[in-house]
């Protein structure tokens, strides 16, 4: 939906994943009270909305995205009380805190599916996504997100049930009108509770087609075209807004895979159920033909391309999301950056592009410090079910024959990347935890964390602080129309941010190697903020080094 002016589109996002955050009663995992000793932290950094992953009960069989009770915090995360204290803490600072519904399924242990399993007949008989069938024949081809067939016999219901994610996380029939109004109930009862939006998971795959088609078999996940953006998704999401949404002032982010700019106007457009919405394209650059198992290379001009199609698709219509990290993906600073060498370079060139770009900004635990990928060694160190699922599936298909075999893809890939805990200071866990952590902490904590951070000279904490006040004090940098220069450049992205009454240019060499361009636009220059510094700026023939990101005021 677009407002001309919205809280939501001046906002900076700050995405908490709670088990890897900060542990407060020593059993190795993040709590809600551990992101209340760390409110200071985040008002430090400047940050206006917390978007929480889930807390509600689950068995974590996909670390909370199989919710069994959306009413309830789950025991490891703490209380409701611990809730209504985080709440009240963000909101005394001004902070505003989304949650995450995840709605396109549920638990395998959810009082819903237990009933609808039990009960064909029953009130929750018709609440996922059953097909009659033999035990031996798949009512259609379509795969799951984290591999193997999207389908389960169960042998209680003697049916067929559809899971696109783990076979614990059945698919809700959305079709059915009393799943739509449970889902609108349990919205509503968490807005009362004073949250001010959601993330919404997955939600573009919430209607599934008429007769259940084959996929193309080729895809890398079967199926992907027929239950992305099915028939109904935009008149269910509008009907769920108009009861919900609409009433508060909520924000609405989708997570929404498989989705065109063209898409992406219409849902977050003028009559469109979301304010804004998480596309893959950028994160799938570095895969070949879609496929998970092949890590390709990907290039500057490509990123360009992709961030430069996006600002121009939605500059009158819709509004981006912009994010390059979040806990499905790998540490960006491993993956656009250099997180070596070049390690406080790149991390704030990402951090510069990804504050200045058009949209809302959404940063994840940990890319304020350039947190870096986890060196994995055995499968034993991973919990990701989509890594452990492909590696164990294939293993079990002959297809590879030991983990050392694709351990660099894995290394590369895994979600775990992102959910390793948080890195605090340099004492024993890296501060997370007294207990035993329920990932291992990634071994470059004594010298990436937040306490040596925050102390160093070229600080990485620093700058995001300083880019997020920069993006509060000029709005042009929320609003102002995105012109995109030397979009042929094999190193440099650079753009101009206008509106009325400024003009800001911003220059970022996203390689490892000095780059010289010449930028068509002329006047005088002042520096705004730098990861470098420099004395003398000729935009005319303008040399930057190894990932500098330089803000300018052009007059
Ligand atoms: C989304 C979540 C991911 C989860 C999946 C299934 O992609 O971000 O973590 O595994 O949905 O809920």
């Amino acid at each position: 939906m677009t407002d001309e002016n919205a809280w939501w589109k001046e906002a900076v996002v700050y995405q908490i994943y709670p088990k890897s955050f900060n542990d407060t009663d020593g059993d190795g995992v993040g709590d809600i009270q551990g992101i209340v000793e760390k409110l200071d932290y985040l008002d430090d950094l400047g940050v206006d909305v917390v978007w929480l992953n889930p807390v509600y009960e689950s068995p974590q069989e996909d670390d909370g995205y199989d919710v069994s009770d959306y009413r309830a915090i789950d025991d490891r995360f703490g209380s409701m009380e611990d809730w209504e204290r985080l709440r009240d803490g963000l909101h005394e600072r001004d902070i505003r805190l989304i949650m995450d519904l995840v709605v396109n399924h549920t638990s395998d242990q959810h009082a819903w599916f237990t009933a609808s399993r039990e009960d064909p007949d029953g009130e929750y008989g018709d609440y996922y996504m059953w097909m009659p069938g033999e035990p031996d024949d798949l009512p259609n081809n379509w795969g799951s997100c984290f591999g193997g067939p999207a389908w389960r016999y169960d042998r209680e219901r003697e049916e067929w049930y559809l899971h696109l994610f783990d076979p614990t996380q059945p698919d809700l029939n959305w079709r059915n009108p009393d799943v739509r109004d449970e889902v609108a109930e349990l919205v509503d009862w968490w807005l009362q509770q004073g949250i001010d939006g959601f993330r919404m998971d997955v939600i573009n795959f919430i209607s599934k087609p008429e007769g259940l088609p084959d996929g193309d078999p080729d895809q890398d996940w079967v199926g992907l075209d027929h239950f992305a953006n099915g028939p109904h998704v935009t008149e269910y999401l509008q009907e769920l807004s108009e009861r919900t949404f609409d009433q508060y002032d909520a924000m609405a982010v989708g997570e929404t895979p498989n989705v065109s700019v063209e898409d992406a106007r219409e849902y977050t457009g003028d009559d469109g159920p979301l304010d804004m919405l998480f596309h893959f394209e950028h994160v799938r650059l570095d895969f070949v033909e879609k496929d998970w198992w092949d890590v390709g290379d990907w290039h500057v001009r490509e990123l360009k391309e992709v961030f430069s199609r996006w600002q121009e698709g939605l500059a009158d219509e819709g509004w981006n999301a912009l994010y390059l990290d979040n806990h499905d993906q790998p540490r960006s600073v491993s993956r656009f950056g250099d997180d070596e060498q070049y390690r406080y370079e790149s991390a704030t060139a990402l951090g510069t592009m990804l504050l200045t770009l058009r949209g809302t900004p959404f940063l994840y635990q940990g890319q304020e410090l350039g947190m870096t990928n986890y060196p994995f060694d055995s499968l034993d160190e991973i919990r990701d079910a989509d890594a452990r699922n492909r590696v164990l599936g294939a293993l079990d298909a002959g297809k590879i024959d030991s983990f050392e075999s694709v351990k660099d893809v894995v290394r590369y890939r895994c979600r775990d990347n992102a959910r390793t805990p948080m890195q605090w200071d340099d004492s024993e866990n890296a501060g997370f935890t007294d207990g035993s952590p329920w990932l291992p902490v990634n071994p470059n904590y004594e010298t990436v964390n937040a306490a040596a951070e925050r102390a160093r000279d070229r600080s990485i904490w620093t700058y995001h602080r300083d880019c997020i006040a920069l993006r509060d004090d000029h709005d042009v940098l929320v609003y102002g129309d995105f012109d995109h220069l030397v979009p042929d450049h094999e190193q440099v992205f650079a753009y101009v941010r206008a509106d009325d009454s400024e003009r800001v240019l911003v220059t970022l060499n996203l390689t490892a190697q000095d780059a010289l361009v010449e930028l068509p636009v002329s006047g005088a220059v002042e520096q705004l903020l730098g990861n470098y510094d420099r004395d003398e700026t000729d935009l005319a023939s303008l040399t930057l080094r190894p990932y500098e990101a330089q803000i300018y005021r052009l007059s």
